[in-house]
């Protein structure tokens, strides 16, 4: 089986930024409660003429330099949001038209925050299996265009960007070792945008109610999150034959840094092998991941060999792990 890793990762993020200072003008919140109980100090917020396919592109377009091989040799473009442009077409088809990408194949994928890691597992087995040699996955959400700013449980937590990356055949030895993906439907009211779609119909009165919004059980959420960053990391690790001692970095999603630390302590590891930026962007979704793994790489905090444990939890609620060999 062919070896499959990532050539090249990209990023994209709207430059206004939205302070907790700015919040404590629009809610009853304050700095001290949002920074204590999440880590979180701004977002970037994108403004009403931009929409996920524009910062996808740009985030797609920058894995594809960064990997040195031309449009031409994508087959696949996956795009994890549950903020697309439109229901349908798919936003990964207008990311495939503005990259003028030809006759590559284009869908979109709905796991929440888990959203990244499940559209990695479904394209790298099929590289492996020969059937594409090339794919771009991207995760990219505009929670801004569906958050109610007059919520305190939730406008402060939430932002908006796009980091993708390209994958595609790497020598032996390296690329994905093993993936962990999940999900526990019966916890799906604790985190969903109840007017979206065809069981909960948008009307004039929804709009006006602001219900077309996320509605989200913090509470239920944070002790799913804990538990499952836990579970799914023991999972790939065992599916890998590996052990917590082998993880060189580890790349959460970013929703809570005391759900980040809480995965740093059960793995035994100072922060300087975590990567954060949920204190500057705050949670962004199916973003959070590639956008860290792009800072990292572009940091050069990514070695040879390095084995990295990417993991998450999201809407669903859904889980996801993988472990990648620099
Ligand atoms: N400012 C001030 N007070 C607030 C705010 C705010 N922004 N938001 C909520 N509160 C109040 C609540 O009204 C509540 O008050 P009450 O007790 O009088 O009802 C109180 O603060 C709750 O406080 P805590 O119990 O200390 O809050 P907690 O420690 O549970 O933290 C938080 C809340 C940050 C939301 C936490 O539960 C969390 O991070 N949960 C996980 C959320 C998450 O990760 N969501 C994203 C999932 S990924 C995806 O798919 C998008």
């Amino acid at each position: 089986m062919k070896s499959v890793g990532i050539l090249g990762t990209g990023s994209a993020l709207p430059e206004r930024v939205l302070t907790n200072q700015d919040l404590e003008k629009m809610v009853d919140t304050s700095d001290e409660w949002i920074v204590s109980r999440t880590g979180i100090r701004e977002r970037r917020i994108a403004d009403e003429n931009t929409a996920s396919s524009d910062l996808a592109s740009e985030a797609a377009r920058k894995a594809i330099e960064n990997a040195g091989i031309s449009p031409r040799d994508i087959d696949l473009i996956i795009c994890a949001t549950v903020t697309p442009d439109y229901m349908f077409p798919a936003t990964a088809c207008l990311v495939q038209d503005r990259l003028g990408i030809e006759k590559t194949g284009a869908f979109d994928l709905s796991a929440g925050c888990s959203g990244f890691l499940y559209a990695l597992s479904c394209a790298v087995p099929m590289i492996q299996a020969g059937a594409i040699r090339n794919a771009v996955v991207i995760g990219v959400d505009l929670l801004s265009s569906i958050t109610d700013y007059t919520d305190r449980n939730t406008c402060v937590l939430f932002g908006d960007g796009a980091g993708a990356v390209v994958i595609g055949e790497v020598p032996e030895g390296h690329g994905f070792l093993a993936f962990d993906i999940g999900s526990d439907g019966s916890g799906s009211q604790h985190l969903i945008q109840n007017y979206s779609g065809s069981r909960g119909r948008i009307t004039p009165e929804v709009v006006v109610n602001k219900e077309n919004t996320i509605a989200m059980n913090g509470k239920e959420v944070f002790k799913f999150a804990v538990r499952v960053m836990n579970t799914a990391t023991e999972e790939v690790l065992r599916k890998a034959g590996l052990h917590k001692e082998d993880i060189d970095l580890l790349i959460p999603h970013q929703a809570n840094i005391r759900i980040i630390d809480y995965a740093r302590e059960r793995l035994g590891l100072p922060e300087e092998k975590v990567v954060v930026n949920v204190n500057r962007y705050g949670n962004m979704s199916s973003a959070s991941i590639p956008i860290a793994l792009d800072e990292a790489n572009r940091a050069g905090r990514l070695n040879g060999g390095d084995l990295l444990l990417l993991v998450g939890f999201g809407a669903g609620l859904t889980w996801g792990s993988t472990l990648v060999r620099w």
